[in-house]
This record gives structure tokens, C-alpha cells and sequence, in this order.
């Protein structure tokens, strides 16, 4: 897209956000155009807070299609749009909610505690969601002897049953397309090429990745981190779309993104949160579609789920 066009596209979201009583929620996984017509830009737990204390007719989710459900979960009389609902995620889609259900089953007596990446219908058969921001609390706020399934996130699942030493947990077998690409070797070569920079990994990366990590932590938890630390540089191993919030914060440092290990495949880009344009987000406000419809019955079991999340904090 060319900059007029740009320009042109900002100006008419602009004017239609406006008209219509709308705003932009965005992940900062989304591109930096995206990014800037957004009213608020956040990580997925500061976005489903949020998205409960909108006072807009319309919230246009510029994100994945996870992040739109929960938020029109939150607010069902709320108008909830999605620019590209084929925007999905390869978390949520690693777990069918039938297949769920039947692995569930197995375990009577576990609490499920799922990562926001799932699907409504996931959600609903959840006791509490969390996010990688509180992934950790919402843990250890259930008593140590409980038995706890933990979906779908294997990579998020071991890290926290690691840190809290928990043997009764067992995990669903799903991972993100993004975070388990990085190359550990290419990130010890970076490290030799910078000796002063830190490693600040988000916990969906695998656990050797995690190991030699100076700071973990969710999207907000590293672009927080990385205000407060004395470093000067930073290797930045999670999606890529973080670096522009990164650079426009703290633009005296140096931030490098790790690599994945095959790198034409361009894979620290989440391809689904690229799939959100200017283009479609435009297109969206004015036909007001599409539009997240949810079974009123699974909304309701869902909202007690991400509810119990966001009372962790
Ligand atoms: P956070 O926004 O919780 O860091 O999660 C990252 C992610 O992969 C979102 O889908
Ligand atoms: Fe899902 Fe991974 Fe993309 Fe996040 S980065 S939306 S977890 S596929």
C-alpha cells in the first residue's frame, strides 16, 4: 500500500470510528499501522479488561479471533466486529472443544485452568482462564492438592508447573506456530554478538528457549521489563509485531529479534494477527461485519471462566 493510500484509509477509520461510536481495541502483535489507529493497544489480559469498560455502541477487535469472542463475551449487548474472522490462532486451533470435553472426562476431580487462546466453547468448559500475564497467580490461587488440567499451551503449562512445583497438573499438547520456531543456537550467537544485551522471552517459547532467558514474561511483562532494566540491548525472542511498541517507548535502546530457525519463513510474524489491515479494519466499520454471534448458553459459561481470570490480576 502506498502512503496516500495509507493516509487515506487512517483519515476514513478515522471518520468512521466517529460516525458510528466505535473503537479499536489492538494487540500488539498487529502490524504498526494497525497499531496506530487503535484507541487502545495492549497485551490479551489488558485487553479483556478493557473491553469490559468500553462505553462505545461497536468494538472493532484488531486482533485474532479468540480476542473478539472474549471481548463479546464480556459485552454481549455490545456490537463486537472482526475485520478478518479467518484471523485465527494456532493455540485455540490446537484444541477442538469435543476432543476437550473427552479429555476431560478422563480426569474427574481437575480443575481446568485454560490460556485465553481457546475457543468460547474451551472457555466454557474452563474453571478459570488466565493469560501469560497471570498465568502464574491464577495457579497458585487454586489450592496445592487440587488436580489441575492445563490447556492448551504445553510450553506456558510446564513453565509454570516448573515454577510452582506442581506434580498434579497435566497438560494439553498444543503450541503456538510462532514461539516454538526460535532457534536456540542462533539466540547464543546473537548473545555472543551483543554479550551486553538481555534475552527476554515470552513463556510459549520451549523450555531450553526459556533457559536462557534473563527475563520471561508475557508481551506487557517484557515491554515493562525492558523500561525498567539498565540495558542498553535487548534480544527479543517472541513475535515480532512487539518491536514497534518497543522502539517507540524506549527509543534510546537497541532491540534485536531472535531469529526462528529457518529464517525465510518470516514465522516470528503470527500470520493470522497480519491477516488485520487498514484495508479490512476499514471495511468492517462500514458494513458493520462481520460480526461475533455467540450461543447465548456457551457466552454465559465462558463468561465465568474469564471473569475468575480477570479477579486475578
Ligand atoms: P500475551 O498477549 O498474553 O502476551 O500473549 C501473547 C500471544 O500470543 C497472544 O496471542
Ligand atoms: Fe496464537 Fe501464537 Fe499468534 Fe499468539 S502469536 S495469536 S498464540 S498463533
Amino acid at each position: 500500500m502506498n502512503v496516500e493510500n495509507s493516509a487515506e484509509l487512517r483519515h476514513r477509520i478515522e471518520a468512521l470510528k466517529r460516525e458510528k461510536n466505535a473503537i479499536i481495541l489492538a494487540h500488539y502483535y498487529t502490524t504498526p499501522e494497525v497499531q496506530a489507529v487503535a484507541d487502545f493497544l495492549g497485551d490479551s489480559l489488558a485487553l479483556s479488561v478493557q473491553a469490559q469498560q468500553v462505553e462505545a455502541r461497536i468494538i472493532l477487535f484488531a486482533g485474532v479471533h479468540f480476542m473478539a469472542e472474549t471481548a463479546k463475551v464480556l459485552c454481549p449487548d455490545k456490537k463486537v466486529l472482526i475485520p478478518c474472522p479467518e484471523a485465527g490462532c494456532s493455540l485455540a486451533e490446537s484444541c477442538d472443544a469435543n476432543e476437550f470435553a473427552a479429555f476431560k472426562a478422563k480426569y474427574p476431580g481437575y480443575k481446568v485452568v485454560s490460556y485465553v487462546n481457546t475457543t468460547v466453547e474451551v472457555k466454557a468448559l474452563t474453571d478459570v482462564c488466565c493469560t501469560s500475564s497471570n498465568a502464574l497467580k491464577v495457579v497458585e490461587s487454586l489450592p496445592a492438592d487440587q488436580p489441575l488440567i492445563f490447556a492448551p499451551d504445553r510450553n506456558l503449562g510446564s513453565y509454570i508447573q516448573k515454577l510452582t512445583g506442581r506434580k498434579n497438573m497435566v497438560l494439553w499438547d498444543g503450541a503456538c506456530h510462532v514461539h516454538e520456531e526460535f532457534s536456540l543456537e542462533k539466540i547464543l550467537q546473537l548473545k555472543r554478538e551483543h554479550p551486553e544485551a538481555k534475552v527476554v522471552v515470552h513463556p510459549e517459547c520451549r523450555a531450553y528457549i526459556v533457559e536462557v532467558a534473563d527475563y520471561v514474561g508475557s508481551t506487557a511483562g517484557i515491554l515493562d521489563y525492558c523500561g525498567r532494566s539498565d540495558a542498553r540491548e535487548f534480544i527479543v525472542v517472541t513475535e515480532a509485531g512487539i518491536l514497534a511498541e518497543m522502539r517507540k517507548r524506549y527509543p534510546e535502546k537497541t532491540f534485536i529479534p531472535a531469529p526462528p530457525d529457518d529464517e525465510t519463513c518470516a514465522c516470528n510474524n503470527c500470520k493470522y494477527m497480519k491477516m488485520v489491515t487498514l484495508e479490512n479494519i476499514c471495511a468492517c466499520l462500514e458494513n458493520e461485519a462481520p460480526e461475533i454471534v455467540l450461543d447465548e448458553e456457551t457466552r454465559r459459561a465462558a463468561e465465568r471462566s474469564i471473569r475468575n481470570m480477570i479477579a486475578i490480576r
